[in-house]
């Protein structure tokens, strides 16, 4: 809302819906019969957030995240991380992040949230495969585990290779 001055100019293309005109977004008929190639943007409320990820087909959602998704504490568990750049093996241990254990080796890295939302600390991921907990990659990146958000995210198996 605080656009739409600004959106004025795309005339017809932009639809508002305020809530407490029009009440909640019928979703269905809104994502219904997107064209080819339609991408979703999609910020606001964690039940507006999950329910429209629930009707978007696979790789077509982007959401922004206030808050970390509910999930399942998973144990935390002991690996190591092999610092591609420097070659150096760090053992990361259950009460500690794969984000803190780099940065307490003096290494820099970029972050921000540390709750997995923001996306600042995306590390790419050389080899290992990662144990995704975070709340902004899609479905399709969590699959080709390239990438991991280091600050929440930890290792399935015993070793990861980083491009840190
Ligand atoms: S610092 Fe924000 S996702 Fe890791």
């Amino acid at each position: 809302m605080a656009f739409t001055g600004e959106l004025a100019r795309y005339g017809a293309r932009v639809s508002l819906a305020p809530e407490d005109e029009t009440g909640l977004l019928d979703l269905p008929a809104v994502l219904a019969g997107l064209p080819s190639g339609t991408l979703v943007y999609c910020c606001g409320p964690g039940p507006l957030l999950d329910a429209v990820e629930e009707r978007c087909p696979p790789g077509v959602l982007r959401v922004e995240r206030f808050r970390p998704k509910e999930r399942p504490a998973g144990a935390g568990n002991a690996f190591e991380v092999v610092l591609s750049r420097s070659g150096r093996t760090l053992t990361v241990t259950p009460d500690v992040s794969v984000l803190d254990a780099v940065r307490g080796a003096g290494v820099e890295v970029l972050y921000s949230c540390t709750e997995g939302t923001c996306g600042t600390c995306e590390t790419d991921v050389l080899e290992g495969e990662p144990d995704h907990r975070d709340s902004l990659l899609t479905e399709e990146e969590r699959a080709r585990g390239e990438t991991m958000l280091i600050c929440v995210s930890r290792c399935r198996g015993r070793r990861l290779v980083l491009d840190l």
